[in-house]
């Protein structure tokens, strides 16, 4: 399974912050923001990675990653979004380097200490998303459950959501999915949808749902980012190391 990271966008959540890099490498404790993401594929046995970017800085990637190898990549593929078109639009960059393999995909401020390497192994077709109970919702991709458990709908950022639970940015798909996004429509702020993607995959009775075990959040606002920080420093103290520190 190959790994794609979505990490454009102008970050207009978090400006000033913003105008000096891109969002996915501001700080959250003693690492950019995007060796979380990283971690997770690599630790999932995922060494292929695509990083998608865009906007101005997209230059700095280079810097902060290098080829990849010091973060345990064994190869490190970069593709650069012009405009701001949506995350299925950004996934759809990356068709040539996944190459008809099944592909996990990770949104770059999307943190979790989650082991999915399990999943990895049995991931065979269609999609799975990764569900986290949260209390406010309506900042994500929701789902709504019938009676037997199943998923019947998504909405993408709900106002009245029909449940607790928020769609993480933590997605994998088989091959079919740069055909699905072709036959997407840009939802009313003209973006082409993730969450338009993944109902395509419901609609075919070919979406699975895991829960997401361990801490996740997203690292898009002032006070997430602070309180993804906050939980990573405290865990490396429980756990008495600051790993990654050096840089050779
Ligand atoms: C995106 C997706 C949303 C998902 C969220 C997870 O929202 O559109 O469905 O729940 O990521 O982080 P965004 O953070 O781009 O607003």
């Amino acid at each position: 399974m190959k790994g794609v990271i979505l990490a454009g966008g102008l970050g207009t959540r978090l400006y000033p912050l913003t105008y000096a890099t891109n969002k996915h490498l501001l700080p959250v404790y003693d690492k950019p923001m995007i060796f979380y993401p990283i971690n997770t594929l690599v630790q999932a046995g995922i060494k292929d990675v695509m990083v998608v970017t865009g906007g101005p800085h997209a230059g700095h990637f280079l810097r902060v990653l290098r080829n990849g190898k010091e973060l345990g990549l064994n190869n490190l593929a970069y593709a650069v979004q012009e405009g701001e078109r949506g995350i299925a639009a950004a996934l759809s960059l990356a068709e040539e380097y996944v190459d008809g393999e099944n592909v996990c995909v990770i949104l770059g401020d999307n943190c979790t200490d989650a082991d999915i390497h399990k999943d990895v192994v049995t991931f065979e077709e269609g999609a799975r998303i990764f569900l986290k109970e949260v209390e406010d919702p309506q900042r994500f991709g929701v789902p709504a459950f019938n009676d037997e458990g199943k998923i019947i709908k998504l909405t993408e950022k709900p106002v009245s959501p029909d449940s607790n639970f928020a769609i993480t940015g933590l997605y994998f798909y088989d091959k079919s999915v740069f055909d699905r996004i072709r036959k997407l429509k840009p939802s009313d702020r003209g973006e082409l949808e993730v969450t338009d993607l993944n109902q395509s995959y419901l609609d075919d009775n070919k979406l699975g749902w895991a829960m997401l075990n361990g801490f996740w959040k997203d690292a898009g606002t002032y006070e997430t980012l602070i309180e993804v920080g906050t939980y990573w420093w405290k865990k490396r103290l429980e756990e008495g190391s600051a790993l990654g520190r050096e840089r050779k």
